[in-house]
């Protein structure tokens, strides 16, 4: 059976996204069910959101190929949904096998635990099932407050910003028996985003065995989500976890879970994000980074840019400046909002000229709070109360509301919303920045020629790398890099910067045009080259290998589910 993409009459595409109902094609739920049921006639299995109930449909077919006597399954099978008409679907679908589970529907985060006063699930054998991906802003009120008391009552404190799966993992894994196992499909999120920290340290402390199954391929039509199969048994904690790469759900077939390489964990509060990297790409990249990387904040901190409250009032052009008659000591120069105005290694005053010259927003409105609003600024200044600019919350909680504070123009500009991958560029100016761009101020003890240096050695194949595994993947598969992420960018420490820089530099003109004009990929090779082959002493092979694992991540963040659907 393929993946099932239709939809249930008075139900909508729209209902199913908030209740984050995208159906498991059959070769996991197949997978997970024959995990979970490990040939055990008598095992009793839940499936917390049950949906249409493909998992519990599979259970079936598992327990009856092991004996379990078909009278009895109905004590056996456990399924809870919200959605009334999910559990119709589920009951005529178990029919045609002639199977029967109890079906509940409810909220399950209202369902007691088996140790609980008047609960309606026992003790189960296995739990298995995909919970819904329900983001946290969509994701809010009693639900919310009740999710996250279930999970607190299992001793993990999530933060608000937790997607609604977390917890309804945690919540279900409270009707586990102690030997128990859990199969669940997860969004991948779970090896990379910092709310699921706590998740991550509890499944190393609940579990005996915790196995991650990761897909090269996107697995749910009409999902953007990448996913991979939690899979966990026993209790009392593990100090390694299994990680199995399939391309496609079809692989899972015939998958042994014990052929495995245990890998050690690392420390929890890491994010796993590398263990999408195939072993020997991982092990490369770890020992690259350690020997001859360091982290970006090493040489500076990045920050965010000024954040104005309304870029559109606040940042203005040459023709707006005039027209109201706005001294220069009323503005401070910026670099126009939207990383594209930046798109080299450089950032010099004659490209501030020509952005002036342009007619984009190269000011920024910054009067002395002592200035005295008259002429050209008291008309500029009424025009933003007569378009309720003061009433935007960040104006609402400065004084006076029209002059934001301004960050220093920082030593590098960092470009953290990205196709390809992040960009430094080297801020030649006294221009600073609004929020579309984060800036590094260089410490005291940099090297001089880092400013100049680490735009042009930052763009090769490991920092490439290490951007896709520490940013974000944002909507529309841009990858997001937050200052506190992009602090911890591997970029190549000051011993490898200076010697590959005596090699770089006198090509810096070509290679700042080359990635100006969009040649990313011929500056790369000769970046890599110079700094990862000749510098540091890596073989082509190896550059050759990381260089394909950022670009598969590259691919898997920018790919849409349309060539990948069933
Ligand atoms: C991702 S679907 C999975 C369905 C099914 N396990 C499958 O893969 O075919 C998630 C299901 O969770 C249900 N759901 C969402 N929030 C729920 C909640 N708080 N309690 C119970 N079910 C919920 C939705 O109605 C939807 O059927």
């Amino acid at each position: 059976m393929a993946s099932r993409t239709h939809t249930l009459p008075r139900d909508s595409p729209l209902l199913r996204k908030q209740r984050g109902a995208f159906f498991t094609p059959y070769e996991i739920a197949e997978f997970t069910a024959g995990w979970a049921v490990a040939g055990r006639p008598d095992a009793r299995i839940l499936d917390p959101t049950s949906g249409e109930g493909v998992f519990l449909l599979a259970a079936a077919q598992h327990l009856r190929q092991a004996g379990a006597d078909p009278a009895e399954l109905a004590d056996q099978l456990y399924g809870v949904d919200i959605h009334a008409r999910s559990l119709e679907e589920t009951r005529a679908l178990l029919r045609l096998e002639d199977a029967e589970a109890t079906l509940i529907q409810s909220d399950f985060f209202a369902q007691p635990a088996p140790a609980q006063h008047a609960a309606q699930v026992p003790w189960v054998d296995a739990v298995i099932g995909n919970p819904p991906f329900v983001r946290y802003h969509e994701h809010r009120g009693e639900t919310r407050r009740r999710s996250l008391a279930a999970a607190l009552a299992q001793g993990v404190r999530l933060s608000g910003l937790a997607s609604s799966w977390a917890a309804l993992l945690v919540h279900a894994c409270a009707f586990l028996k102690p030997e128990g196992r859990l199969a669940m499909v997860l969004p991948a999120e779970l090896l990379t985003v910092g709310y699921a920290e706590p998740i991550r340290r509890w499944l190393t402390e609940r579990f005996a065995a915790v196995h991650l199954v990761l897909f090269e391929e996107l697995q749910f039509a009409h999902a953007e989500e990448q996913v991979v199969v939690l899979v966990a048994r026993g209790s009392g904690g593990c100090s390694a976890l299994a990680l199995h790469q399939v391309r496609d759900a079809a692989d899972l077939v015939g998958k042994h879970l014990f052929d495995s390489e245990p890998v050690a964990w690392g420390r929890p509060e890491d994010k796993w994000t590398d263990l999408l990297l195939p072993l020997q790409r991982r092990s490369l990249f770890r020992s690259v980074t350690d020997r001859a990387f360091g982290r970006l904040d090493g040489y500076g901190t990045p920050e965010l840019g000024t954040v104005t409250g309304s870029n559109a009032f606040f940042t203005l052009n040459e023709t707006t400046r005039v027209e109201y008659n706005i001294g220069h000591s009323h503005l401070l120069r910026i670099v126009p909002p939207g990383a594209r105005h930046i798109p080299g290694t450089r950032f010099t005053e004659g490209h501030w000229q020509q952005l002036r010259a342009d007619g984009q927003r190269v000011w920024m409105l910054h009067p002395n709070a002592a200035a005295r609003r008259r002429d050209g600024l008291a008309r500029y200044v009424a025009e933003g109360e007569r378009l309720l600019v003061h009433e935007a919350y960040k104006c609402t909680i400065r004084d006076p509301w029209w002059r934001p504070p301004a960050v220093r123009a920082p030593d590098l500009f960092f470009t953290y919303m990205s196709h390809v991958t992040p960009r430094l560029v080297a801020n030649e100016t006294n221009a600073t920045i609004v929020n579309s761009l984060h800036g590094i101020t260089l410490n005291e003890e940099t090297p001089a020629i880092t400013r100049d240096a680490l735009p042009i050695a930052a763009l090769n194949s490991v920092t490439m790398l290490g951007a896709e595994l520490f940013g974000r993947s944002y909507g529309g598969g841009i990858l997001k890099m937050e200052p506190r992420e992009a602090a911890s960018l591997p970029v190549p420490d000051h011993d490898s910067l200076i010697a590959a820089w005596g090699l770089l530099e006198p090509h810096r003109s070509r290679l700042d045009e080359l990635i100006r004009t969009g040649c990313w990929e011929t500056a790369l090779a000769e970046i890599d080259r110079a700094l990862l082959i000749e510098t540091i002493g890596l073989s082509a092979a190896e550059v050759a290998s990381m260089r394909t694992a950022a670009a598969r991540l590259r691919a898997r963040r920018t790919r849409t589910t349309s060539d990948t659907a069933a």
